[in-house]
């Protein structure tokens, strides 16, 4: 599972643009990342989608650890979360597929910590910016109470949420904040219509120097 035993990175940012995808619980990473797959080309990986697929996996000796930590909304160990991750790049990488050179990757949900990013940035690859949706606590609970009427997810509950928006703004924000301090972030608000913010997107990935393809 360890992503690469050799010292630097796995992939060259020559091969490959990573974007960080990074808001609380119910921001709308996956619903803007869907937008930017069908418009930019980009692959999208949600480390939590990547987390409970995992979970369900036959033979998976990680099944108990990643349920126990998703119910509790606290962060899974990211030796755990960086080798699915790479290796999800290198699958798709490798059926050659991507539809730009570089391959661009959002990389969603991912670093919630701190010492996720320095890791994956030293073993897998440099990020080149931070994608941050700000949305109020209050409109994030809403969105997610409505997700967990279908989702039949584990931690779409009350009790989760909370513990969620907990391990966010203790755990995660840090990793928002360290990132704009080294001017990496494009801060876009989250609230509105999907297609509000969307366009918000836009806008910011325009400025960037980021094209559709
Ligand atoms: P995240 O991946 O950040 O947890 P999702 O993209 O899954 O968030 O969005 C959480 C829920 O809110 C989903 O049910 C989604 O359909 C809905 N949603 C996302 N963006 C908006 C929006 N701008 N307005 C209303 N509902 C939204
Ligand atoms: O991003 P998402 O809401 O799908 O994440 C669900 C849960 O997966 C998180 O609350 C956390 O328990 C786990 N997770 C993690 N490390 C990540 C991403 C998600 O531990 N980088
Ligand atoms: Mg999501």
């Amino acid at each position: 599972m360890a992503p690469s035993e050799s010292k630097g990175a796995r992939f060259s940012p020559d091969d490959v643009t990573v974007v960080f995808v990074l808001g609380g619980p119910g921001a709308g990473k996956g619903t803007q990342s869907e937008n930017l797959v069908r418009d930019y080309g980009f692959n999208h990986l949600s480390a939590g989608d990547l987390l409970r697929a995992e979970q369900v996996r036959e033979g998976s000796e990680y099944g108990e650890l990643i349920r126990h930590h998703i119910r509790e909304g606290t962060i899974v160990p990211m030796e755990v979360t960086v080798a699915l991750l790479s290796n999800a790049m290198a699958d798709i990488l490798d059926k050659g597929t991507s539809k730009s050179s570089p391959a661009r990757f959002l990389i969603d949900g991912f670093p919630r910590q701190l010492n996720q990013a320095h890791f994956f940035e030293e073993t897998v690859c440099p990020s080149k910016f931070v994608l941050f949706l700000s949305c109020p606590e209050e409109v994030m609970r809403s969105r997610l109470i409505k997700r967990g009427e279908t989702s039949g997810r584990d931690d779409d509950n009350i009790e989760s949420i909370r513990k969620r928006f907990r391990t966010f703004i203790e755990t995660s924000m840090p990793v928002v904040d360290d990132f704009e301090s080294k001017g990496k972030v494009i801060k876009v608000e989250a609230t509105g219509t999907v297609d509000e913010v969307y366009e918000r997107i836009k806008e910011e990935f325009q400025k960037k120097g980021v094209s559709t393809l």
